[in-house]
């Protein structure tokens, strides 16, 4: 081998846990994420949760100590689910939860950066908390909304993930000016017909006036995130640090 022989990297990979393996890859199996996991860009792996049972019935659940309804995913069983699958330690270990902190592209973009994460999807009324403890799991929510599962949740996760790993997404589809990379809500977009239904296309976007064009999206931007998202609004970064930071 010599200095310049290029370095082999294993592809970004998704350990899921799961009752519902045949759920996957699902969506992901299609369209941009699904070429690039044919490709090899990534890879998924869903082990089923009930393999890693020791009784007679295969039993992953039980009763809540303390009372209550539902049903409670077993520490042992997980644990033993999470043991077999023997993810490199260094890899994140993520429980998806309605409990959990929710889930930034900030958060997203760490993900992609690393070489995977082992994604525990929840079922039931929720997980032994001893086995969150004991095997370090990250509750991680995708919105203020209970799902029947971790699942759906999941594959959001890894969407969100998939598309940032380098050779995905075509400089075409590239978001350096997408919702959130900015702070900001995206912009409203227009394409041909140059009128819809009475409705033209805004002026100034076929004007050719390159600076018009940014600054009207600008405004439109922060327009929409100041009346959609005020928390975005409050926390977003300053476009340049040494302007008027009082507006707003
Ligand atoms: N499981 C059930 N609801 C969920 C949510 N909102 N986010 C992540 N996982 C979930």
């Amino acid at each position: 081998m010599t200095d310049t022989a290029p370095t082999w990297h294993a592809p970004w990979r998704a350990t899921v846990l799961t009752l519902f393996p045949e759920i996957f890859p699902g969506p992901l199996g299609l369209s941009l994420a699904g070429r690039a996991l044919a490709g090899g860009l990534w890879a998924l792996e869903a082990q089923d949760i009930r393999d890693s049972a020791t009784d007679r019935h295969r039993s992953v659940d039980d009763t809540p100590a303390g009372g209550g309804p539902g049903m409670v995913l077993r520490a042992d069983v997980l644990a033993a689910a999470i043991d077999a699958a023997a993810t490199a330690p260094e890899v994140p270990r993520l429980l998806m939860s309605p409990r959990g902190r929710p889930l930034t592209q900030a958060r997203v973009k760490e993900l992609a950066a690393g070489s995977g994460a082992l994604i525990v999807c929840g079922r039931f009324e929720g997980v032994d908390q001893r086995v969150i403890e004991a095997r370090n799991l990250e509750e991680v929510s995708i919105g203020d909304y209970v799902l029947a599962g971790g699942e759906i949740a999941a594959l959001a996760l890894i969407d969100a993930c998939v598309r940032l790993l380098p050779g995905v997404m075509g400089k075409m589809e590239s978001g350096t000016e997408e919702s959130f990379s900015a702070g900001l809500l995206e912009y409203p977009q227009y394409t041909r017909p140059q009128s819809f239904e009475g409705r033209p296309i805004p002026e100034i976007l076929t004007s050719g006036d390159h600076a018009k064009v940014a600054a009207w999206r600008r405004a439109e931007a922060e327009a929409l995130t100041r009346a959609r998202r005020p928390d975005l609004w409050k926390r977003r970064p300053s476009p340049d640090a040494t302007k008027n930071t009082t507006k707003g």
